[in-house]
């Protein structure tokens, strides 16, 4: 059978915003071998502001190797079997350090964070020509969700920063420069780089051309000598320095949510999938033509799987909030005590009896883009108990992803026929029920949900991936069908949206 079968075997680093991941697959079954998880830190030392440290995220990945190397020694498998790595990261979150001592010059600045909403807003106001200026270069409308705003409240804001600017010894990169530099070598000749998926979250990077644009970088004062170099999502960029996989090429490299795109295999037109990590993101391959929203959806970098390869754009819905409202709920209120529970209390009441919470901790982004909404709970009673909000904040994510569907099917013009979903939160099944139900279309998850790490292990550009697409199909897939009728859907949707007006409008 082919599972008998052990060919050469692919690793990958999965660096989300909430844990780091290293995973090895087997590059002719796609069958996961291996892996270890590791959470990760998030700093608020303010209102708004979410941070995280560089250093620990690349510990955690050198950790996470570590570990599954010993699992597969374990398992009476050698690690000399792994020939190539691909490194799949949180997107946007922006990293500035110092390339002659290869010290981060400030904390990660997390993509979630909403500290520099005032630098959007002088940002704005003189924005050169016409206000689409940033969105028909880059896909993107101005928000403190994109690296180049962040990046310019560092220049502004971070003596440090402006002094290695100067000095010539400043580096920027989202998450995934900061690895592959950091795994190649670091201040011993470290590769920086990144790819286009990466690139095109910045708010820099011209999509059409592919390049960093230039005025893009002048108006927002960014100087071009920090940005890394850009490459496609499937090369090799270097070989690993150190740890138990030294001298292993890094040849692959992509933004989650275009190795999810992957991983799931949405190669064709219209193909669409939606990952509930830390947020939700819903991508479909809209294939090499930029389609632009009309209904507050994100044009991206799909893919692009070598450097003599076509590029691939993607339609982007993006949730800031979805498995961060289970954290938030362990963290801040302490009613559950792993995200485990959350099933478990949502199943003994099988209800919000009336409740809806709106998680906007941090503003909306699609497809409202609201940076005065916070999270509101409303219609609570007496009766309602901690299960009830259990319920109401997993039907919030579903709700939210029923908006972000609604938005897609308008720009696509051919609506959705069921919706592919991965990442940690589809382990729910009460989740994926009533994401079924309010959708009012099947949701199908494969049985194998590490999908992001898949897609970033199948980009590899060492010709060590031999599987065609036909071959990862046969993924086994696990189906939910909507269980009650559109009507009843309808009112509670309704209902939904009226919570979401009421979460708008608190900070002036
Ligand atoms: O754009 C942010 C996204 O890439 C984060 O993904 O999996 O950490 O929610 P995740």
């Amino acid at each position: 059978s082919k599972k008998a079968v052990l060919g050469p075997l692919v690793g990958a680093v999965d660096q989300g915003t909430s844990s780091t991941r290293f995973l090895v697959f087997n590059s002719r079954t796609a069958e996961l071998l291996s892996h270890h998880q590791v959470e990760i830190k998030q700093e608020f030392p303010r209102e708004g502001w979410v941070e995280q440290d560089p250093k620990e995220i690349l510990h955690c990945v050198y950790e996470c190797i570590a570990k599954t190397c010993e699992k597969l020694g374990q398992l009476n498998i050698g690690i000399s079997n792994i020939k190539a790595i691909g490194v799949s990261n949180q997107r946007e979150t922006t990293v500035v350090w110092d390339k002659i001592t290869g010290e981060p010059l400030y904390n990660a600045v997390v993509w979630l964070e909403l500290k520099t909403q005032s630098t959007v807003e002088s940002l704005s106001k003189r924005i050169p020509g016409n206000n689409n200026f940033v969105k028909s270069k880059t896909g993107l409308p101005l928000s403190t969700y994109f690296s180049a705003v962040k990046l310019h409240w560092l220049l502004d804001n971070v003596r440090k920063v402006q002094k290695a600017v100067e000095g010539k010894r400043a580096l920027f990169g989202t998450i995934d420069s900061w690895l592959i530099w950091s795994l190649t070598g670091g201040v011993n000749g470290g590769v920086h780089c990144t790819d286009v998926t990466n690139a095109s979250r910045t708010m820099l990077f011209n999509i059409h051309s592919l390049e960093w644009d230039k005025q893009l970088c002048e108006f927002f004062g960014i100087p071009m000598e920090i940005l890394p170099h850009v490459r496609s999502s499937s090369e090799i960029y270097g070989l690993m320095e150190a740890g138990a996989l030294e001298g292993v090429p890094i040849s692959g490299c992509s933004g989650d949510q275009s190795a999810a795109l992957v991983g799931q295999m949405c190669f064709q037109i219209g193909q669409a999938k939606n990952t509930y990590g830390t947020g939700c993101f819903l991508l479909c391959n809209t294939c090499h033509k930029c389609v632009f929203s009309d209904h507050g959806l994100l044009t991206t970098v799909a893919y692009k799987l070598g450097r003599d390869k076509p590029v691939y754009y993607a339609l982007e819905g993006s949730v800031a909030i979805a498995g961060a409202v289970i954290r938030w709920l362990r963290d801040n209120l302490g009613i559950i005590k792993t995200s485990e529970e959350m099933e478990k209390l949502a199943k003994e009441v099988g209800t919000s009896y009336g409740s809806y919470f709106v998680p906007a901790f941090l503003g909306l982004y699609a497809p409202y883009w609201e940076p005065s909404a916070r999270g509101i709970i409303c219609g609570l009673t007496q009766f309602t108990n901690k299960c009830h909000i259990a319920f109401a904040a997993l039907e919030a994510v579903c709700f939210h992803i029923r908006e972000i569907l609604d938005a897609m099917n308008r720009d696509c013009g051919i609506p959705l026929s069921h919706l592919q979903v991965d990442g940690g939160m589809t382990s729910n099944k009460i989740l994926m029920q009533l994401q079924a139900d309010i959708l009012y279309i099947p949701v199908v998850k494969p049985l194998m949900p590490e999908t992001t790490a898949l897609g970033a292990g199948a980009a590899e550009g060492v010709d060590v991936w031999r599987l065609e697409p036909e071959d990862l199909s046969a993924v086994t897939m696990e189906r939910f069908e909507p269980q009650i009728n559109a009507e009843e859907s309808e009112i509670c949707y309704s209902t939904w949206k009226k919570a979401v007006m009421k979460s708008m409008g608190w900070v002036t």
